[in-house]
């Protein structure tokens, strides 16, 4: 069978209108995440919120590399994919039979790994007859917030702070973004990870570093807060980066070996620098755009020195911030499942259901 003919059958099956079960049946999703290092399956139904999830985090397999290694990413979400889909399937104590929607991601990622989601998803789909949807990525960890609860209100401000991007984004309604800060260099996850790495911290350290920074002093160095006196929303941690690398360099040049309490001082220092720019920024921004509302997303956003100093300013301030839980803060299936029950719902599948976009701007 020729491309052509693959994507004019997927066409046919990708409209919601061809739902056996009609628009007004309980949407249940099945929702796949495979764009990077976890392999994720999420089951969430519009009636009942999420029903189960079931997630393998490839940590251990690229640990040894000291970051994701993308052919081994593929691998290991081909060999663990069906396994978990049969997990999410048997907690939530339903069969593929009563599924009526597709969601995978179909971007940004690394292209092989988010072939392995796109391949299942599609697959499934097609043999079912039902419909499916190739979302995004950062929209799912926009999203992830509401995995749990059924208050949205409209319109926040998101900090989307993952391993590859720091975005201040204003959500006006599901689908409706408008980026008002990004990062001119290094991510906040990717500066963890890299600060992490110079105190001899295993990948990806960010979680890592804030559990030594708890031992440590934020007051022992004075690390810089780049572009918090400039009068826009972006980022830039690569100087901050520096800063730290300089200091460590510094110290092997002299043979001074960093006893524990330096790196925990080092930690706590840097994290205290990186937490205060991220707040100040959104706090800036909620002000600029008149917003009450706070939502944090992506892996950083389980960063417990984050979380304390957004707290402390919701009340000073008074603004609300939510977050998602903890488990959902890094990369999972059961966000990809809400935001394609959200997009099926709304009869939005994107123009062609098997394909994968593994650069993605959010706002395009
Ligand atoms: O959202 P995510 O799972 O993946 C991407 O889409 O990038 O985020 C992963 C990033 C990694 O850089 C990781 O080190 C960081 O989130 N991270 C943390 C914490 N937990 C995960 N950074 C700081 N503190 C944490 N507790
Ligand atoms: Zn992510």
């Amino acid at each position: 069978m020729r491309k052509g003919e693959i994507l004019s059958i997927i066409g046919i099956f990708a409209n919601p209108q061809v739902n056996p079960r009609g628009e007004d049946s309980n949407l249940i999703i099945l929702g796949f995440e495979s764009s990077c290092d976890e392999t994720g399956v999420g089951v969430y139904s519009i009636n009942q919120g999420l029903i189960s999830h079931s997630l393998h985090s490839q940590i251990q397999l690229h640990e040894n590399y000291g970051g994701v290694v993308p052919e081994l990413a593929s691998r290991d979400h081909l060999k663990r994919i069906i396994n978990l889909t049969k997990a999410a399937l048997s907690d939530a104590k339903i069969t593929l039979d009563e599924i009526n929607g597709i969601a995978y991601t179909r971007g940004p990622g690394l292209a092989g790994a988010l072939l392995v989601g796109a391949s299942v998803a599609t697959s499934i789909a097609y043999t079912k007859g039902i419909p499916c949807a190739g979302v995004h990525h950062l929209e799912g960890h926009i999203l992830s917030p509401f995995i749990n609860t059924e208050k949205r209100d409209f319109p926040f401000l998101t900090l989307l702070v993952s391993g590859g991007h720091t975005q201040l984004i204003e959500v006006k309604a599901v689908g409706e973004y408008l980026l008002l800060g990004d990062t001119r260099d290094d991510a906040a996850g990717e500066a963890f990870d890299k600060t992490a790495k110079l105190l001899g911290l295993p990948y990806p350290g960010g979680s890592k570093l804030s559990d030594l920074a708890k031992n440590g002093n934020r007051q022992a160095y004075e690390f810089p807060r780049p572009m918090l006196d400039q009068d826009n929303l972006d980022f830039s941690f690569s100087g901050l980066k520096t800063a730290v690398a300089n200091l460590v360099n510094k110290s092997s040049e002299e043979r001074k070996t960093l006893s524990e309490t330096n790196r925990a001082d080092i930690a706590a220092s840097f994290e205290d620098a990186i937490t205060d720019v991220l707040v100040s920024k959104s706090l800036k921004a909620l002000r600029t755009k008149g917003l009450k509302r706070l939502v944090v997303s992506g892996g950083v956003g389980a960063n417990s020195a984050l979380r304390k100093k957004l707290d402390r300013a919701s009340k000073d301030e008074d603004f609300e911030t939510l977050y998602p839980p903890i488990e959902f803060c890094t990369d999972n299936g059961a966000m990809i499942a809400l935001l394609g029950a959200e997009k099926i719902k709304n009869g939005v599948l994107g123009p062609a259901p098997f394909d994968i976009k593994p650069r993605w701007p959010l706002t395009q």
